[in-house]
């Protein structure tokens, strides 16, 4: 035996690598990391576990918590990611750091109740099942102190969720779940990634059916720090169902940039009418202002939707990127009316001949936006 396989055959096992890796999306969640850690300590005790914050920048103080405790629990790490949002994609990442054989998903909030954790892990461990959900709508859940309207929405976003997996997931909507490392990496490649709905996103994403169980829960009220959900979640949302129902055929992101345009020529109208019939106004600058009426509408839509990942903020960025969209727009246009034009004049029908531009302009607006507008970060 040579002197550094010596070493390593009589070095104490410092400590056996953990069986569970808890991941907990953080975003501005200073004061609930202690109480869940201490949570989390009193279920598993005995277990072998790790948790990983995947933290998106927090500004409230949280990375200075997360630093200190990872500092004095070698259980405890965290992954900071600068310059970027999402809780799907935070669980992804801190998914991928991890080499354990379990895996689970906690909020940090203290909503979901990581009593159940023990429980989920024994399911597991049988081997009968590869994710166990955490469900408020199986018998002894319950989703707590959610008002009418909340309830109603999560109600219909389940319905929807039918459309793209098979599984009589009752709550596809949870955030709060455990799965088998190889039930992850079965769906690791094809994960939309987008928004909030990891879970969902899993299921969709397998190339096999996933065995499920499912535990109920009581969903929590909220102590520290508020909810990021806000209204554009339900857009995400949609845009992920949306994507795993067709992304294969036509980008999800080209769709909602075609869908944008098509609202933008209901303003030209709109404009156009009120500019004509009301005012009275010349066709020709009636049209000009009507065409940069649509055409600033639908830079703010794309800005809030279909870019909402790339979002402009600030007057400097915003004014910058209005005026590059203003330009790649305008020769959009005249690549549409020329286009038009000269399939027009080889006799194609005039609405085939009129579509054809519209596409070959659209196809240019969106491929030249999506480099000059809204350039991806380095
Ligand atoms: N890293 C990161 N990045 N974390 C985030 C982000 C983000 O962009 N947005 C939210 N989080 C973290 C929060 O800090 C929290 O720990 C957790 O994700 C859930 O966020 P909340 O804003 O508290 O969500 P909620 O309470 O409205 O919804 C929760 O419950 C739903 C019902 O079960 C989430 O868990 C949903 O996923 C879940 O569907
Ligand atoms: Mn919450």
């Amino acid at each position: 035996m040579d002197d550094l396989s010596a070493a390593v055959a009589s070095a104490p096992a410092v400590r056996a690598p953990p069986e569970l890796t808890i991941v907990v999306p953080t975003f501005n969640e200073r004061d609930n990391i202690r109480p869940l850690l201490g949570l989390i300590a009193k279920a598993l005790k005995g277990d072998s576990y790790e948790v990983v914050f995947v933290d998106d920048d927090s500004q409230d103080g949280t990375l200075q918590e997360l630093q200190s405790v990872a500092r004095s629990d070698p259980a405890v790490r965290y992954i900071h990611r600068i310059g970027r949002r999402g809780l799907s994609s935070a669980v992804v990442e801190g998914m991928l750091s991890s080499s354990a054989p379990y895996l689970a998903v906690i909020d940090a909030d203290l909503q979901h109740d990581e009593t159940l954790l023990p429980d989920m892990l024994a399911v597991l461990r049988g081997g009968k099942a590869d994710v166990v959900v955490g469900s408020r709508y199986v018998e002894g859940g319950g989703m707590g102190e959610w008002d009418a309207s909340r309830q109603f929405i999560s109600r219909t976003a389940t319905r929807i969720a039918k459309l793209i997996i098979r599984a009589e997931l009752t709550d596809p909507m949870s955030g709060f779940f455990m799965l088998t490392r190889e039930a992850f990496a079965g769906a690791m490649r094809n994960l939309s990634g987008q928004g909030y709905k990891i879970l969902l996103d899993i299921f969709a994403s397998h190339s096999s059916t996933l065995r499920l169980r499912e535990l109920p829960y009581e969903f929590r009220t909220r102590q520290h720090g508020e909810s990021k959900l806000d209204a554009l979640v339900t857009w995400e949302y949609l845009m992920l169902v949306a994507d795993k129902l067709f992304g294969r055929l036509i980008p999800v992101r080209f769709l909602m940039f075609l869908i944008v345009g098509g609202l933008g020529v209901f303003v030209h109208f709109g404009v156009l009418t009120l500019l004509l019939k009301g005012l009275n106004a010349d066709f020709q600058a009636s049209t000009i202002i009507a065409t940069i009426s649509a055409m600033t509408f639908n830079f703010f839509l794309n800005n809030l939707l279909t870019y909402r990942d790339r979002r402009l903020k600030g007057i400097w960025r915003i004014t910058k990127g209005l005026f590059s969209f203003y330009v790649v727009c305008s020769l959009g246009a005249v690549a549409n009316v020329g286009v038009a034009t000269a399939l027009f004049d080889r006799d194609y029908v005039w609405w085939g001949a009129g579509l054809a531009g519209v596409l070959v302009g659209s196809v240019w607006n969106y491929a030249a936006t999506s480099l000059f507008t809204w350039r991806q970060k380095k």
